[in-house]
């Protein structure tokens, strides 16, 4: 088992006092810790075992869980079935748009590391936490032009703090459709269903591939015949989720498309873009020209782009510009935090560095596999410079930080106690069913100056931009995590790992 250990005291001076001294300072003080990334793995996955909402499978490894959201559908005097999915983060809101873009990044990270993930025992898991998501997206199209993008009512949900057992909120249900446009809903999951269609041909359940393919095709005519940004026809989900664009989401399924079909038409798509983004300051569930960028770089890379290569050079560029910024060799390098994290934006960070590491670690691999090495204008980049500054941040993460915090749920021995979500931090329905009421739940528990009774394995939260953390539930901009963090981190754990 591959692992990476550090000093948590500087021991240089101890080397002088010598050995005596040198055994009794680790016995007191604990010298050494071991990060476990294949800990970390296993953990990454659980955590979407917390979020699933419906009926629980008898394989739930997450025992505090239970059924919930059984009627989810039955609003708006309908029966569409949407019962499942996720839960998207510390609420219980189920959101078409990042739980999409979680279930892509979930089966790019399976795809790309694959072999990593089976020789830890985690393929199956991570198998298991696609298809959660990819079950419950097809309920939700149920024909070409309708997508259903929302269950639950923004408003409602934060003003309660219940279990998703026996939450008494609106699950009112929002969708898309010809008079309703959301391309940049409808690219992201056909981008998701085209990337899953990929993990489930790999296992041979063609059938399933098949099927989660004709939904994407669907989708993405779909989101080219009627343009428009998804919050204008769902304004509820823009109240959390506002889309800044559609036209990354075209591009980003177009290439995932591309690479499930081969069809010369999605590649036709993306060559013709005048648009491929520009170099960018963020990788995420809002912006996805950089993962965009890094599979049209990657087709080049494997000769796979015809007589549409030169045309498609730009997005080969601007991904190792914004690669080449991660590592500190770019022309417009990315903040880091004194302690030496990169820094994005405020509010959840870690998400932002998760895809960061992610496409960097890929790029090694990519690199690796042509025995290339990336020019920046900083200096040349190896595979290996690469994966050192995953290994850095992932290192922060996990607790080699100022504050020696491990910054996932139940990773270590020192992490946070007090995260911003409310399965979490309610007593489980397993042991004891006494309903908890919409206002009684702050009373009872968000209140409460305790650790949360159940501990979220896996979840990731966020330090500020000055190394600190506030283990409190009232602090929703570091303290919640959501399902977007984890999927591009099953990869950058798998390839350490
Ligand atoms: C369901 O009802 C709400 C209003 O209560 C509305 O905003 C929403 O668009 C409706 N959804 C559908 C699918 O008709």
């Amino acid at each position: 088992m591959m692992m990476m250990c550090f000093n948590n005291k500087n021991r240089s001076s101890v080397v002088l006092i010598g050995l005596v001294v040198m055994v009794l300072n680790s016995l007191v003080f604990e010298g050494i810790e071991c990060l476990d990334y294949g800990e970390a793995l296993t953990k990454s996955l659980l955590f979407y075992e917390g979020q699933r909402s419906g009926r629980l499978p008898p394989n739930q490894r997450v025992q505090w869980r239970g059924d919930s959201a059984l009627q989810d559908g039955s609003a708006n005097q309908s029966i569409q079935n949407l019962v499942g999915g996720y839960y998207d983060a510390g609420d219980n809101l189920k959101l078409g748009f990042p739980m999409a873009f979680t279930i892509t990044m979930l089966s790019w990270s399976t795809i790309e590391y694959s072999k990593q993930l089976k020789a830890k025992n985690e393929f199956n898991n991570a198998v298991n936490a696609i298809k959660w998501g990819t079950d419950y997206l097809m309920k939700a199209h149920p024909t070409a032009d309708v997508l259903y993008g929302e269950v639950g009512e923004s408003d409602s949900d934060h003003q309660c703090w219940q279990r998703p057992e026996d939450m008494t909120t609106l699950r009112t249900i929002y969708m898309i459709d010809d008079h309703h446009p959301g391309s940049d809903l409808a690219a992201e999951t056909a981008a998701a269903f085209a990337a899953a269609s990929i993990v489930f041909r790999s296992i041979h359940m063609i059938g399933y591939s098949f099927q989660l393919l004709n939904h994407a095709k669907q989708l993405f005519a779909f989101g080219q015949k009627s343009p428009g940004i998804y919050q204008t026809s769902i304004p509820d989900a823009g109240k959390v989720y506002a889309s800044s664009g559609y036209q990354d989401e075209m591009l980003w399924a177009a290439a995932w498309l591309y690479r499930a079909t081969s069809k010369q038409e999605y590649l036709d798509y993306l060559s013709s873009s005048s648009d491929s983004g520009g170099v960018r300051t963020t990788f995420s569930w809002d912006d996805k020209y950089v993962g965009a960028q890094v599979l049209v770089a990657k087709l080049l890379m494997d000769g796979k782009a015809g007589s549409a290569a030169a045309a498609l050079g730009r997005y080969k560029q601007q991904a190792e510009e914004f690669i080449c910024s991660c590592v500190g060799k770019g022309s417009n390098n990315f903040k880091r935090t004194p302690g030496g994290f990169l820094w994005f934006l405020p509010w959840n960070n870690a998400q932002y560095v998760a895809t960061a590491t992610f496409v960097t670690s890929v790029y090694s691999n990519y690199l690796t596999a042509t025995g290339a090495t990336l020019q920046c204008s900083g200096g040349s980049v190896t595979p290996s410079d690469l994966t050192s500054t995953v290994q850095s941040q992932v290192d922060y993460l996990l607790g080699s930080n100022p504050l020696k915090m491990s910054y996932m749920v139940g990773f270590g021995s020192n992490y946070p106690q007090q995260i911003h979500h409310r399965a979490a931090s309610i007593v489980s329905i397993k042991k004891d069913q006494t309903p908890v009421s919409c206002k009684g739940g702050f009373d009872e528990w968000f209140n409460k100056n305790a650790p949360n009774p159940n501990v979220l394995d896996g979840a990731i939260v966020s330090p500020d931009e000055n190394d600190a953390y506030s283990d409190s539930r009232s602090n929703f901009q570091h303290a919640e995590p959501t399902t977007v963090t984890n999927a591009p981190l099953v990869g950058v754990f798998a390839h350490l790992a």
